[in-house]
């Protein structure tokens, strides 16, 4: 199960025939088994590039991303695919949901990815639980358009877990919603994050996601630029 992940020397350089825009400088962290780590900084200032560079989303220009050790950049990308399939999980901002699935299809998606048998019933009963576990069971048959911008992101949060990653990525998963939602929404995360003991990364703006993860990395201009441990006060 993977838990840890480490980025070494890791520089993303995007670069056109006008521009060219150092998105990641020499950034170094490792994240460790059950942290629950935020990642703040100003517009612009590298934090989704470094999301999708430590999940293998995005290829790194320079340096290696570890994941429990393994180099994932090394070889061709069928390495990447693997472990973003099996172990890593994503919650975006935009929710990413396929529209004309209903919430039930959507959470299958991962798991029949990675299946031999995509239509089995043990598919099926890992997805409505992960439903039930963001208290969405009776909104099964629904598909996004008919579901809350809360819903959604909890469809999004049952998918990415639903094949139960050591490790879970997010990007502003509280942005598109309003206080109370994405209350709720990072109340389900942090009970992941304890209950599950997933190790977690997200990606903020919001002041009150940070305060209740376990470490604070500011980031400016491509670079960390403070990595601080959060005291928790106990609930
Ligand atoms: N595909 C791309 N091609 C060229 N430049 C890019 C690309 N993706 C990101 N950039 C640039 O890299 C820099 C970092 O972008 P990134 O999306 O990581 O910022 P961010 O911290 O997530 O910002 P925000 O808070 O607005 O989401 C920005 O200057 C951006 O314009
Ligand atoms: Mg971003």
């Amino acid at each position: 199960m993977v838990r840890v992940l480490e980025a070494k020397g890791i520089w993303k350089v995007y670069e056109t025939a006008a521009t060219r825009v150092e998105a990641l400088r020499d950034v170094s962290v490792k994240i460790n088994q059950g942290e629950m780590v935020a990642v703040m900084g100003p517009s612009g200032c590298g934090k989704t590039t470094l999301l999708n560079c430590l999940s293998g989303l995005d290829e790194v220009s320079v340096g290696e991303v570890f994941v429990e050790g393994v180099s994932i950049f090394e070889g061709d990308d069928t390495l990447r695919t693997k472990v973003r399939r099996e172990q890593l999980g994503f919650i975006f901002q935009s929710f990413n949901l396929i529209p004309v699935l209903s919430a039930l299809e959507n959470v299958e998606m991962p798991l029949q990815l990675n299946s031999a048998e995509p239509n089995s019933k043990a598919i099926r009963k890992k997805a409505l639980n992960a439903l039930e576990k963001v208290g969405l069971k009776d909104w099964a048959s629904h598909r996004p358009a008919e579901l809350s911008g809360g819903q959604q992101q909890r469809v999004t949060i049952a998918r990415a877990y639903v094949h139960e990653p050591g490790l879970l990525l997010a990007d502003e998963p509280t942005g598109n919603l309003d206080t109370e939602t994405g209350t709720k929404i990072l109340d389900l995360l942090v009970e992941l994050n304890k209950e599950l003991n997933i190790t977690m990364l997200i990606v903020t703006h919001d002041k009150e996601v940070s305060k209740r993860c376990s470490r604070i990395l500011e980031m400016r201009d491509g670079r960390i630029h403070k990595d601080t441990q959060n005291i928790l006060e106990e609930e």
